[in-house]
């Protein structure tokens, strides 16, 4: 089994500049899908053909696992897809920042690593800082789309969603999980969890028109969230 990369070891802070997508692709006013952790890609290489019309930009913190997406991407000549390097904890806020209004319209974060000790929580992709700025580039309506095999992943993920009051559920959405992946491609790791009869749990948001939150306001609502403190437990001297 691969060893999860440290995002918090100092090669993965150091920030890198990543390409706008008016530098890579052709056709730079279609809508983008933004995929956080693509890995080797087969999400996006399997999508992209199907949705000539978007664009689709894959980031990913394992170098080497990048450049293999890229050479695969390359030998099928897909213009509308790019597998970027970056540690999304510390290149993307920028990036994100400096799209054309509207120009996002669709982030998905696919069976994040699981980091799911409260020790860990730092390593988790979602932080609040990457949930507002995905927040600042999606337009009401867009798209945050999230799943995981693993419930203690993905329910500090919904907490965060949840707790920014920047997204809702699609009204129609009246279960707690999604039964069905609205995605048209599975994912590499979402096969391998389907393939062995287990569970995924899937979560569909669209931005609504409310105002950023207070990034500090919004770290110590999690961390209350992630350490409730225990009511009506004995103490030492009790
Ligand atoms: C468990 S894999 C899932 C890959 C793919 N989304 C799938 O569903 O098959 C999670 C991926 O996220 C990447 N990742 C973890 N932390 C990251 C970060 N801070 N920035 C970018 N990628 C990250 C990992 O290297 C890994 O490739």
């Amino acid at each position: 089994m691969r060893q999860h990369v440290n995002p918090l070891s100092s090669f993965f802070q150091l920030p890198r500049q990543l390409p706008s997508p008016e530098e890579i692709f052709e056709h730079s006013n279609l809508p983008l899908h933004l995929d956080i952790g693509s890995a080797r890609g087969g999400f996006l290489l399997n999508l992209a053909p199907l949705q000539p019309n978007w664009n689709h930009v894959g980031v990913e913190i394992r170098h080497p696992t990048v450049l293999s997406a890229e050479r695969d991407r390359q030998r099928l000549n897909l213009d509308n897809l790019r597998f970027l390097f970056c540690n999304a904890n510390v290149s993307l806020e920028g990036w994100l920042a400096a799209l054309r209004r509207d120009q996002l319209q669709k982030v998905s974060i696919q069976f994040p690593d699981p980091w799911f000790k409260r020790r860990h929580q730092k390593r988790r992709v979602l932080q609040p800082t990457l949930l507002i700025a995905l927040a600042a580039a999606l337009q009401p309506g867009r798209e945050l789309f999230i799943q995981s095999d693993v419930l203690a992943v993905i329910e500090p993920m919904v907490m965060l969603i949840e707790l920014s009051n920047c997204f809702e559920r699609p009204k129609n959405d009246a279960q707690t999980w999604l039964k069905a992946n609205p995605l048209p491609v599975q994912t590499e790791r979402e096969s391998y969890v389907l393939d062995q009869g287990r569970q995924v749990y899937r979560m569909l948001y669209r931005r609504n028109d409310h105002q950023l939150p207070d990034l500090k306001t919004l770290e110590v609502m999690l961390q209350e969230f992630d350490n409730p403190i225990k009511k009506n437990m004995p103490t030492a001297d009790a």
